[in-house]
């Protein structure tokens, strides 16, 4: 299958990452490398780390990024553990980060990997296949409860607990295998009325797998607050989230690295808490995708946040 990806947001991101032709840059989030490639066509001597947890990514852009591979250096990991292979790179500080969170679609409409509600495959959804949790063991071994916290957590499902379970009582004759039968077990808690409105009812239900198995929002704002210290002044973060779980953890995130001094001032006259403002927030409100210019679905609920480090 050829890994198609059509990048959100693309002018808007690279506008803001403001790519500097000597700069040293990170994507930490490669997948079909559409931002990437535009990054490279503005270095000169610059560099750029493009990290991805799929290796079918990697591979991917080994080959349609060749012109710039004595630019780019390639790393396959979980971007949460991207400054330790910085430091072995020999990296300092960095001119500008992106995190385009998510999924390709080239995962979702690779239809053996499982991502898809629409595709039969055995369900699976890991982003890295060396990974040994995938969606099967959170479907067939995951409790009843804790598969209502997930499904409720991750997907806001209003039927959480309906679905968990029915998917346990399914369990007690045989195992879930599949996508499809995953997505016609929800479909049939939802009531008849309800089945129409909001897209596919199980939408909510593998966005919340999917979280779950590639670990996707656990840790996120503590990577956000420790790789925007790792930018040079005036160094800037972009981020592109899907859904208003990793928009919120993006905020808080920026937020709390834009505070000063959070001393209560009655208490303690003189600072005690050494927390300094580290960053601008660039877009006060994040940029929001549009549908009208593109074919891309993805897009409609794309929001990129923008921070400089000061
Ligand atoms: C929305 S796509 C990125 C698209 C890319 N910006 C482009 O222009 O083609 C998201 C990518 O992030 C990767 N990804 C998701 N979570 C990750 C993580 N924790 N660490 C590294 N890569 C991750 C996925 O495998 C996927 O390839």
């Amino acid at each position: 299958m050829e890994y198609s990806h059509i990048p959100v947001l693309l002018s808007e991101t690279i506008d803001g990452l403001l790519v500097k032709a000597d700069g040293v840059y990170l994507d930490g989030t490669l997948g079909g490398g559409g931002h990437a490639e535009k990054i490279l066509e503005k270095l000169t001597t610059g560099r750029l780390i493009a990290n991805d947890l799929d290796g079918a990514a990697i591979e991917n852009a080994q080959d349609k990024l060749r012109r710039y591979l004595d630019k780019i250096t390639f790393v396959h990991d979980d971007y949460k553990n991207i400054q330790s292979h910085l430091d072995d790179l020999g990296v300092g500080e960095l001119d500008g980060v992106l995190l385009d969170l998510g999924v390709s679609s080239y995962q979702i409409d690779t239809a053996g990997r499982g991502f898809s509600y629409t595709k039969e495959a055995r369900l699976d959804m890991r982003m890295d296949r060396e990974q040994s949790l995938s969606a099967y063991e959170v479907v067939n071994e995951y409790d009843e409860k804790r598969l209502a916290d997930i499904f409720f957590e991750y997907g806001e499902e209003r039927y959480a607990k309906k679905i968990a379970a029915k998917i346990v009582a399914r369990r007690k004759t045989h195992s879930i295998e599949s996508t499809l039968e995953l997505a016609e077990i929800v479909a049939s808690c939802y009531p008849v009325k309800d089945r129409m409105v909001g897209g596919n009812p199980a939408k909510r239900v593998f966005q919340a797998i999917r979280i779950e198995v590639n670990n996707e929002l656990r840790g996120l704002q503590e990577f956000l607050m420790e790789i925007a210290l790792r930018l040079k002044k005036g160094g800037r973060m972009c981020v592109i989230t899907f859904h208003s779980l990793e928009d919120r953890i993006v905020k808080n995130a920026f937020k709390e690295l834009e505070k000063d001094c959070v001393c209560d001032k009655r208490i303690f006259p003189v600072c005690v808490c050494n927390k300094r403002k580290e960053v601008e927030i660039i877009t006060k409100k994040p940029i929001c995708g549009k549908t009208e210019d593109t074919e891309n679905k993805r897009a409609e609920s794309a929001k990129l946040r923008i921070i400089e480090r000061i």
